[in-house]
């Protein structure tokens, strides 16, 4: 592996082998999601505790700060709606010179493993690899399920994630299942992190589930809602850092949630 290409992993993953990204990229095909109307204003009590932001250009440049010290996963797949047709008909959105322009440490690139468009997406996977391999920027490859939510489940993941590996993606983030992710994880060749999905009911579900996919193997996390739609967003990344950085227990971490979610 290139310099280049070991620098940005390393920006990106910290020397405990674990990350912690925060995607506040949503708006991209579901609008002004809810606590995600202004995305500068969201991640401002928040990325102290993050490893890095998952965020569109546009966001980007006209809603954070350029001299935040973070480094930036570019979402670089889109061009459907919530209201559309079908969410899986993504194309490439960012051209290459944008992508250094805008001094992204990764990309993303989300692929609808079994969909209509499964072709379609994975050779987007493919082509964003090919550009960005010469450059020593790591592609990120999101499994996405779109609205068909019943696929995360450990096969359909299993699947999606090693084909995501095999295309040429650096780290692959997939959905937490509860039977068998770590079948998940063994299977894909390059490294897993996970995302959260629709709002969890409890604070306690999320750092539960958390704490487990790390055990399973999983090293990170890329998680949205179930952070800024919190009731108290910052006592969550604050208790999710301690779980991925600091080795803290589900015990431990709802403590530290608990009493910074108190704190004024
Ligand atoms: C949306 C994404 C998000 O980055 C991903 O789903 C993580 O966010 P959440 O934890 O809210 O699911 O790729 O397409």
């Amino acid at each position: 592996m290139d310099w280049g290409m070991k620098n940005r992993l390393s920006q990106l993953i910290r020397p405990d082998g674990r990350c912690f990204f925060m995607p506040i990229d949503h708006g991209y095909f579901q609008g002004p999601t809810s606590c995600l109307e202004r995305p500068g204003e969201t991640i401002k009590p928040l990325m102290q505790y993050c490893d890095a932001l998952f965020v569109t250009r546009g966001v980007l440049r006209s809603c954070v700060d350029p001299a935040l010290n973070k480094p930036i996963i570019l979402r670089v797949s889109g061009g459907t709606s919530m209201v559309g047709k079908d969410l899986a008909d993504e194309g490439l959105t960012t051209s290459l010179n944008e992508i250094i322009r805008l001094n992204a440490a990764a990309v993303g690139v989300s692929v609808f493993v079994g969909s209509e468009y499964e072709k379609q997406t994975l050779l987007n996977l493919a082509e964003m690899v090919n550009r960005c391999e010469d450059h020593g920027i790591p592609v990120m490859a999101v499994t996405a399920v779109g609205k068909e939510v019943e696929k995360r489940e450990a096969r359909y993941l299993a699947l999606a994630c090693r084909i995501a590996a095999e295309l040429g993606a650096r780290v692959v983030k997939t959905y937490w299942c509860e039977k068998d992710f770590d079948k998940v994880v063994a299977g894909c060749p390059v490294p897993v992190v996970m995302a959260g999905g629709p709002k969890c009911d409890s604070a306690q579900q999320v750092l539960e589930f958390v704490h487990d996919g790390l055990q399973k193997g999983a090293i990170g996390i890329n998680l949205g809602r179930n952070v800024w739609q919190d009731k108290s967003p910052a006592a969550m990344a604050r208790a999710l850092q301690a779980i991925i950085h600091e080795k803290a227990s589900v015990k431990q971490a709802g403590e530290i949630y608990k009493e910074s979610s108190t704190r004024k």
